[in-house]
C-alpha cells in the first residue's frame, strides 16, 4: 500500500535497540561454531521454535543465554555491522543503540573487546551507509549498583565513544532508585540517561526514573498511561518515548497487536517513537514494527510522519543535525 511504500522511504532514526538482541539464529549458529562454544540448539529452527515468550523474564533468560557466542572483536564488529546494513535497508538515517557490557564482562569478556568490535563497526558503517550513531552502556538492573559503578569504572577510559547510559534487564523488583547514585556520577561525566520504565513496571518507576535519574528519554514507558497526571508531565515535558510493538507483543505487554496504545499515545501528544528492541527475538526490524503496527491500529499518513519526526526529535544530535534531518 502506498502507506507502506511511505514507511519504508521515510527517512528515521532508531533510539531503542540492544544490539545483542540482533544476534539472528543464523550468526548466533555460526559464531557458535566459529568459537566452539556450545549452544543448547541443534538448529536454527529450532532456535527460532524456542522464541515463545510470556513474559520479559522468559526472554531474557534466552537473551543472556545466545550472547555467550558473542567472544571476540570480531563478533561484535560482525554484530553491530549487521545490525546496521538491516537498519540502511530500511532507511534508517541514524541509530543510538544499547550494550550490555556486563553480560559480557560476567563471563570474562573484556570490556575493550566489546566497545572496541562494536566501535569500529559503527564507524565503518558510518562511512559506508552514512548512518550516524550514538552508543548508550546500559546497566544490568538484577544486579547491583556496586556492580553498575564497577562498569562504570571500566567503561571511563573509553567515554569518548559512550555517549549515555542506560537501565535494563528484569524491571520488576528493580526500581530506577536503586540506580539513582550511578545515574548522578554518569550525570557528572557529562553521559546522557535513559532507563526502560513502564514496559513491566508501574507508572511509580517512571516517576522514579524521571525525578531520581533525572533521565533525557524514557524506553518503553507503556504503563504511563494508568497515570493522566504522569500523561501530561510526560507531554509538557516533551519527553520521548522510545516504544517498541512487536517487543510489545511478543513479551505479552499486549495481548493483540491491534490493543498496542502506540495510537493513543500520539493522540495524547506523546512524543511517542517506533523501534524494534531486540529484533532477532521479536520477528522484525524498524520498518516491520512500522508497518505492522500501523496496519493493526490505524496509524495515519499523519501519524507515520509525526513517528518518523519523533525520532530525530528525540535523538541526542545537535539541533542543526535534527533540523537537517526534518
Ligand atoms: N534487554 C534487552 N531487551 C530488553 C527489554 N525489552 N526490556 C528490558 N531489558 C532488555
Ligand atoms: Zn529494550
Amino acid at each position: 500500500t502506498e502507506l507502506h511504500d511511505l514507511i519504508r522511504r521515510l527517512p528515521k532514526a532508531e533510539l531503542h535497540l540492544h544490539l545483542e538482541g540482533s544476534l539472528e539464529p543464523e550468526m548466533m549458529f555460526a559464531l557458535a561454531q566459529r568459537n566452539n562454544i556450545d549452544i543448547p540448539y541443534v538448529s536454527v529452527e529450532a532456535i527460532r521454535a524456542a522464541y515463545d515468550f510470556s513474559n520479559l523474564q522468559d526472554f531474557l533468560d534466552l537473551y543472556y543465554v545466545g550472547m555467550n557466542v558473542l567472544q571476540t572483536e570480531a563478533d561484535f564488529y560482525d554484530l553491530t555491522m549487521a545490525y546496521l546494513e538491516r537498519s540502511h535497508a530500511d532507511t534508517v538515517r541514524h541509530v543510538e543503540v544499547f550494550f550490555d557490557p556486563q553480560g559480557h564482562t560476567e563471563r570474562g569478556i573484556a570490556f575493550a573487546t566489546v566497545i572496541n568490535g562494536i566501535t569500529r563497526a559503527l564507524e565503518h558503517g558510518e562511512a559506508k551507509f552514512g548512518i550516524t550513531s550514538r552508543l548508550i552502556l546500559c546497566f544490568l538492573r538484577h544486579l547491583s549498583e556496586e556492580a553498575a559503578f564497577d562498569t562504570l569504572a571500566e567503561a571511563t577510559p573509553f567515554l569518548s565513544k559512550i555517549d549515555g547510559v542506560g537501565l535494563d534487564s528484569s524491571e520488576l523488583g528493580h526500581p530506577p532508585s536503586n540506580f539513582q547514585r550511578v545515574f548522578g556520577a554518569a550525570a557528572k561525566l557529562g553521559l546522557k540517561r535513559v532507563a526502560h520504565a513502564g514496559e513491566e513496571g508501574p507508572p511509580e518507576y517512571v516517576h522514579e526514573a524521571l525525578d531520581l535519574l533525572h533521565i533525557d528519554r524514557l524506553d518503553h514507558g507503556n504503563r504511563s498511561l494508568e497515570d493522566a497526571a504522569l500523561v501530561d508531565r510526560l507531554v509538557a515535558e516533551e519527553m520521548t518515548l522510545t516504544v517498541c510493538p512487536l517487543s510489545n507483543l511478543r513479551l505479552c505487554v499486549v495481548n493483540d497487536l491491534k490493543d498496542h496504545p502506540l495510537k493513543r499515545m500520539l493522540d495524547l501528544g506523546l512524543r511517542a517513537t517506533v523501534n524494534a528492541d531486540d529484533p532477532a527475538y521479536f520477528g522484525g526490524y524498524v520498518n516491520d514494527n512500522f508497518i505492522r503496527t500501523a496496519d493493526a491500529v490505524g496509524l495515519t499518513e499523519t501519524d507515520v510522519i509525526t513517528l518518523a519526526k519523533n525520532s530525530f526529535l528525540g535523538s541526542f544530535l545537535p539541533q542543526a543535525e535534527i533540523d537537517r534531518h526534518l
